[in-house]
């Protein structure tokens, strides 16, 4: 398996073919996507308020056992087993800090998050972002960036950490200042810091690499070294996957902003885009100390269900990215009809504490409709929990987000990515789903 990362995409496509690439136990080659939506298959979505023996649930204390239910089922089947909790001796290490960031509007604190009393434990470095301009402890946002923390703004003093200049082409390009340079607020749009912090809210991200490096070998590297759960391949079936090794690290996130007297940590919204946002899914489905959950084109392992067979299927993602889940999760190989449960249910284990789904109109691969639909089939949970759900309401037109206090969604114009208009979605939601 390791040699399949450094492929060309026609190898790849090759080795697929010919089988090479197949986990043991599971068809060589994924069905290969459909994205037309008269093609979806019929399909039943398992009742979230019907536990395992088929009785219904009829109140709060009902659903704390049907949640668990669940949780179970979702971690044995999908996203694994975290073999850790908060590691012994973690502790924060503040590397630097400028009360005067962003033009003054701002207070910045790099932090390392050591998991582990040992100065060479493994380590998240955490960049935290205060608003100067309200007092007392803030609501905040945090989620875990692509690019490495420099990457996520302009701000010219966050330090660059060397690994986190284009990891995975390193070998083959020069490293240097001018990648750096060019890294440096790369993904600044997707950010938006200025933005979040104007409205009052902390923000805090670290790069997922330094987790778990996004590649077969990462489930071996970095966070696993302190839980030896095994390879990518070599792991028990119910094992963690990167998701579940990301998911676990936002919430390490978190225990440092509970330390942290400028952030109200009953307020931290846990975010993610895409694969990152699968990461986030699961951190609100695991960690009930999060107040909430923004997932941005999250897709496949996502929001989006499975069970509708459209964009990335089970087969194609457990293929491409044989770490990301558990290795039970390749038995769903174009079997998703087989699946006991569907993201609807994952999803509702973020009930009843507030829940945003986004979409990308041209983002297909990760289903819109899926996304939607998921999203308010978590619905009957909410009302059940006393939340106000979107109901019956059918998945609005492209650029009319539908709230209440408790649940949103928008699918926007455009591709695979978080925006400016994304993020005023999610600050809107966040004003009123915070509130106090
Ligand atoms: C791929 C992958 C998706 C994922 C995305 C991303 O497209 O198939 O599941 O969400 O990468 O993380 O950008």
């Amino acid at each position: 398996m390791t040699r399949a990362c450094w492929m060309a995409p026609k190898t790849w496509l090759t080795a697929m073919a010919l089988g090479w690439l197949a986990p043991v136990g599971v068809v060589a080659a994924p069905q290969p996507a459909n994205l037309d939506e008269a093609k979806v298959p019929t399909y039943e979505l398992p009742d979230p308020l019907v536990d395992s023996a088929g009785r219904r649930v009829a109140d709060a204390a009902g659903w704390r056992a049907r949640r668990a239910e669940l949780l179970e089922l979702a971690t044995r089947e999908m996203y694994g087993r975290s073999p850790l909790g908060r590691p012994e001796g973690m502790h924060f290490v503040v590397t630097a800090e400028d009360p005067r960031a962003l033009g003054g509007r701002a207070t910045r604190r790099e932090v390392t998050v050591q998991f582990g009393r040992a100065a060479d434990a493994p380590r998240m470095r955490l960049l935290v972002y205060l608003p100067n301009h309200v007092a007392g402890p803030r609501p905040a946002f945090v989620g875990l960036n692509f690019t490495g923390n420099h990457a996520t703004t302009d701000d010219p003093a966050v330090a660059v950490a060397e690994d986190t200049v284009y990891p995975e082409t390193a070998r083959a390009r020069p490293r240097g200042k001018t990648l750096e340079l060019k890294a440096r607020g790369s993904e600044s749009e997707r950010w938006q810091v200025a933005r979040v912090i104007d409205r009052g809210y902390a923000t805090a991200t670290a790069w997922y690499y330094d987790l778990c490096p996004d590649r077969v070998e990462g489930m071996e590297q970095n966070v696993a070294t302190l839980a030896a759960a095994g390879s990518t391949e070599g792991r028990a079936p119910d094992a963690w996957g990167a998701v579940a090794v990301w998911a676990w690290g936002l919430s390490r996130a978190l225990d440092y902003l509970e330390t942290e007297p400028r952030v109200d940590a009953r307020r931290v919204l846990v975010h993610g885009h895409s694969r990152l946002g699968k990461a986030a899914v699961w951190a609100a489905a695991t960690d009930e100390r999060f107040a909430g959950l923004i997932a941005n084109n999250s897709g496949c392992g996502g929001a989006a269900l499975s069970k509708r067979f459209l964009g990335e299927t089970v087969g194609l993602i457990n293929h491409r990215f044989p770490h990301w889940f558990s290795r039970s999760f390749r038995r769903y190989d174009d079997r998703e009809a087989d699946l006991p449960f569907d993201q609807h249910q994952v999803l509702a284990l973020v009930a009843p504490r507030p829940l945003y789904v986004a979409s990308a109109a041209e983002d297909l691969w990760a289903d819109p409709k899926g996304e939607y639909l998921a999203l308010a089939a978590a619905g009957p949970v909410y009302a059940l929990l006393g939340q106000p759900s979107l109901g019956a309401a059918p998945m609005p037109p492209v650029g009319q987000p539908i709230a209440t206090t408790a649940m949103g969604y928008h699918v926007r114009t455009g591709r695979h990515d978080i925006t400016a208009y994304d993020w005023d979605r999610f600050l809107d939601f966040a004003d009123g789903a915070l509130a106090r």
